[in-house]
C-alpha cells in the first residue's frame, strides 16, 4: 500500500514523469455507481492514477457532472460521464452501459444503497443483488475479459451472484472476480500501528474470510512484533469486524463509509492495474472463489497478474484464539455465499 500512496503523489505532483509513462501503460477503468458516496472519491483518486487512460463513470444519475468536473483535473487521462439512456459527458460521446464498459481493463463497482444505523450489510440484500446482478450481466456482455472488483455490500453475497451471472454467460473466470476487502485491511492497519506506535504504512495485516461482522477475521498473530494483551487483542480483532459500524452511527442516518472506502478501493484497482502492466510483486487480500476452506468463496492474500488473481495463496498458520473466530465465522459466511447463489439462480 505504502508503494501505491507514493505512485499517488507523483502522478499529482510529477508531471514529466507522469505524461511519459502513460501512454504506454494506460487502462479503461469504468465505476459503475460514479455519482455516489463511494464514486465520487474514488473517481477522483482514479483521475490522478498515471495506470488509468480513461475513466468511464456510471451512474443512474448524475455521471455528466462527475465527470465534466473531474475533466478540468490536468492529469492525462481522458473522462467521460455515462447515463442508462440519453445524456453524457462529453455530449458527443454515445451514452449508456455500453459505452461505459466496453473495452474496460478493470470495472469497480461501488453502485447501491449503503447502510443506516441499526442495520446489517445483510439487510441490503434485497435492493443491492438486483443491481449488482443487471451490472454484472452488462460486464458480461460488453467487457467479459475485464477484472471486475465488487464493492456493493453484501460482498459476501454480491460475489457469489456476479460469479453465477457470469457462468450463466459462459464468460466466468475466477482470476477476474474479486470482492473488495481492503478497508478491512486498512483499518486493522490503522487501529495496529495506533496500538503500536508505528506509521501505519510499515503494518501490513493480513485480514481473511469475508466482509461483514464476524467473517471478517484479522490475524494480529502474524504481525511482526505485536503482541497485545488477550484484552487488547479481542478489543482489536472486534473493532476491525465492526469498523463500519462506527462509521455508520457516526453519520447518523448519511450513510456508511464512503471516503475511507474510496481509498480503499483505489488501493485496490491500482494494485490490479500495477499487475496488468507487469509488475510481479502484487500481493493483496481479496474476496476470491477459494477452496483454503469449505465457503467456496474467501478472502486471503492473492497475488496478482496481467489477468487477475494467479494464485490464491494460503493464510499461514493461525492462533487458537483466531482458530475460534474461523469456527464461528465459516457457517454465517457459508450461509451468505449460498443465499447469493441461491437468489442468482432463482
Ligand atoms: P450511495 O448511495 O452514496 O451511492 C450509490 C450509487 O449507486 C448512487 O449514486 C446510485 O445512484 C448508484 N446506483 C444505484 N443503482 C444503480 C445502478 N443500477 N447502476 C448504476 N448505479 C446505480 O452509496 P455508497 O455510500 O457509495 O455505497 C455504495 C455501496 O458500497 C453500498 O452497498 C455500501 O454498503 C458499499 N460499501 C462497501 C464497502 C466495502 O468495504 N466493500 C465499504 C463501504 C460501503
Amino acid at each position: 500500500f505504502s508503494l501505491a500512496s507514493r505512485r499517488l503523489v507523483n502522478a499529482a505532483t510529477n508531471k514529466s514523469r507522469f505524461f511519459s509513462s502513460t501512454a504506454a501503460m494506460g487502462k479503461k477503468v469504468a465505476v459503475l455507481g460514479a455519482a455516489g458516496g463511494i464514486g465520487q472519491p474514488l473517481s477522483l483518486l482514479l483521475k490522478l492514477s498515471p495506470n488509468v487512460s480513461e475513466l468511464s463513470c456510471y451512474d443512474i444519475v448524475g455521471t455528466p457532472g462527475v465527470a465534466a468536473d473531474l475533466s478540468h483535473i490536468p492529469t492525462a487521462s481522458s473522462v467521460t460521464g455515462n447515463l442508462p439512456a440519453a445524456g453524457s459527458w462529453p455530449p458527443s460521446h454515445n451514452t449508456g452501459i455500453e459505452a461505459a464498459l466496453t473495452g474496460a481493463s478493470v470495472v469497480v463497482i461501488p453502485a447501491g444503497v449503503p447502510r443506516k444505523p441499526g442495520m446489517t450489510r445483510d439487510d441490503l440484500f434485497n435492493t443491492n443483488a438486483g443491481i449488482v446482478k443487471g451490472l454484472v450481466e452488462a460486464c458480461a456482455d460488453f467487457c467479459p475479459d475485464a477484472v471486475l472488483a465488487i464493492i456493493s455490500n453484501p460482498v459476501n453475497s454480491t460475489v457469489p451472484i456476479a460469479a453465477e451471472v457470469l457462468k450463466k454467460k459462459g464468460v466466468y473466470s475466477p482470476k477476474k472476480l474479486c470482492g473488495v476487502t481492503t478497508l478491512d485491511v486498512c483499518r486493522a492497519n490503522t487501529f495496529v500501528a495506533a496500538s503500536m506506535g508505528k506509521d501505519p504504512k510499515d503494518v501490513n495485516v493480513t485480514v481473511i474470510g469475508g466482509h461483514a461482522g464476524i467473517t471478517i477475521l484479522p490475524l494480529f498473530s502474524q504481525v511482526p512484533g505485536f503482541s497485545p494483551s488477550d484484552e487488547d487483542r479481542e478489543a482489536l480483532t472486534v473493532r476491525t469486524q465492526f469498523g463500519g459500524d462506527e462509521v455508520v452511527k457516526a453519520k447518523a442516518g448519511a450513510g456508511s463509509a464512503t471516503l475511507s472506502m474510496a481509498y480503499a478501493g483505489y488501493l485496490f484497482t491500482e494494485e490490479v492495474l500495477r499487475a496488468m502492466n507487469g509488475a510481479d510483486d502484487v500481493v493483496q487480500c481479496a474476496f476470491v472463489e477459494s477452496s483454503l476452506t469449505d465457503a467456496p468463496f474467501f478472502s486471503s492474500p492473492c497475488k496478482f497478474g496481467p489477468d487477475g488473481v494467479t494464485e490464491v495463496m494460503g493464510f499461514g498458520e493461525i492462533s487458537a484464539y483466531e482458530q475460534k473466530w474461523m469456527d464461528q465465522m465459516l457457517p454465517d459466511l457459508k450461509k451468505q455465499i449460498q443465499k447469493g447463489i441461491d437468489f442468482a439462480n432463482q
